[in-house]
């Protein structure tokens, strides 16, 4: 499975001489549909440039900790924000040793200070220097505080020395990044999952729907795969892939969705509705295209069911989590919502400036009976990552006999 679309790395190179893989790494993440940022350190330069890794990444190269015009564009705590993860490769003896003991005096040292992402080194350095019983002791220390590394292998190296020290191959390091987006944190639950706008017909030509393009809701089907779940996505019209290893049924109507998600219902162990359901369908649609005249037409609306309500109340139903998208009052209306639809969760969006509906980007104040988290500002991708990770924990605090 391809994890690496959408997501966001930053791409430490320190100075050694496998930095020239590097150029590569960049190309096969690239490939794969990741966003690449280059941060390098000053050493790293010395054996390749930065407008290499410029020209590969697309973006401008980040080098220098006090750099002003760098600081006001995309500073060290506004990289360690961006990231989804942070791959140092090559990470050199010495970058090893400052990382262990927390030194921060250069822009790539502070940026992993500064990041709550997770932290990927692929060291690569002489055999004798990554055998020295001082390198030994940092990587034990690094692994203590579950920074994962990968390799070094063995083999031939540069010095002209044979043993440990050899920087991974740029294919092998993808896929160990790519796998490091796999957990099994919901390894064989069923999540039952709605996305995108619904479409109520008027007359054959014309219908009533909603500004939803379902990447919220893609998202958060994907990012529920990426946990080992299996997934059942049921989406109204979009212009969106299936994601990967998520079976996806196509509806249109509200009431098309209703009969698929209570068709699947059974046995889902979480249904997360992030659909936007048209609330109203006309009570009569014309069988021809209704005629243009000189006054205006009412239409008359009746409500469509209330898919969320209806799973929520099933008896021993689901885990149930509801989305809001609310332009005011968000806390409260959400917080209504949670009640009155007897929700164990619901994530509210406030609509407007870019977020919700069409954008990239969304921020979600996540609600349960007595708590609840905020999910700062991001990528919608990022954001169904978090928002699992939440449901989860939920999950599993409401039913411990389920493990994990
Ligand atoms: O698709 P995107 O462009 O990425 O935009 C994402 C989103 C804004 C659509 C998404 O994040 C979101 O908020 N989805 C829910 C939008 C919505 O319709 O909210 P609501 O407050 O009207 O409905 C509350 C909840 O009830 C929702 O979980 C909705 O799926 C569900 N509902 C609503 C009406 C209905 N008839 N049946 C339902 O199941």
């Amino acid at each position: 499975m391809n994890n690496l679309h959408h997501k966001r790395i930053v791409l430490g190179v320190t100075g050694g001489i496998a930095a020239y893989k590097s150029a590569d790494l960049v190309r096969r993440l690239r490939e794969q549909g990741a966003e690449v940022r280059v941060v390098m350190t000053r050493a790293a330069c010395e054996f390749i440039t930065p407008l290499t890794m410029q020209a590969l990444s697309g973006k401008p190269v980040h080098t220098e900790l006090l750099d002003h015009r760098a600081e006001a564009a995309m500073g060290h705590i506004e990289l360690a924000r961006w990231s989804d993860v942070i791959l140092v490769a090559p990470a050199s003896a010495n970058f090893m040793a400052k990382l262990a003991h927390g030194q921060a005096d250069d822009l790539l040292s502070t940026l992993c200070l500064a990041a709550a992402t997770p932290l990927l080194l692929a060291p690569a350095m002489n055999q004798r220097m990554w055998l020295n019983p001082a390198t030994q002791d940092n990587v034990a220390l690094l692994q203590r505080r579950a920074i994962t590394l990968f390799g070094p292998a063995e083999g031939d190296q540069a010095c002209g020395e044979t043993g440990p020290g050899r920087l991974l191959e740029p294919v092998e390091l993808v896929r160990h990044v790519n796998d490091s987006f796999e957990t099994q944190l919901l390894a064989a639950k069923k999540l039952l999952v709605t996305a995108g706008p619904t479409r109520e017909d008027i007359d054959p030509v014309r219908y009533i729907s909603n500004r939803s393009s379902g990447r919220m809701g893609y998202a958060v089907a994907r990012a529920a795969a990426e946990t080992g779940a299996d997934v059942i996505l049921v989406s109204g019209p979009t212009a969106l892939d299936p994601p990967e290893r998520v079976r996806r049924l196509d509806v249109i109507t509200a009431r098309d969705m209703r009969d698929a998600v209570m068709a699947n219902v059974a046995d889902t162990d979480i249904f997360i509705a992030a659909a936007a359901v048209a609330d109203y369908r006309c009570i009569q649609i014309g069988d021809q295209k209704i005629k243009k005249t000189n006054t205006g037409i009412t239409l008359a609306l009746e409500k469509t069911p209330d898919i969320l309500a209806e799973v929520a109340n099933l008896p021993d139903g689901p885990f149930t989590v509801g989305f809001a998208a609310e332009t005011e009052g968000l806390i409260e209306n959400a917080r209504s919502k949670l009640r009155s639809k007897k929700l164990d969760m619901i994530a509210a969006n406030q609509v407007g400036n870019g977020l919700g509906f069409e954008g990239d980007e969304n921020s979600l104040q996540v609600l349960w009976e007595d708590g609840g988290v905020v999910l700062e500002q991001a990528l919608k991708e990022k954001l169904a990552r978090q928002l699992i990770n939440v449901v989860a924990e939920r999950f599993y605090e409401k039913n411990p006999a389920q493990g994990h």
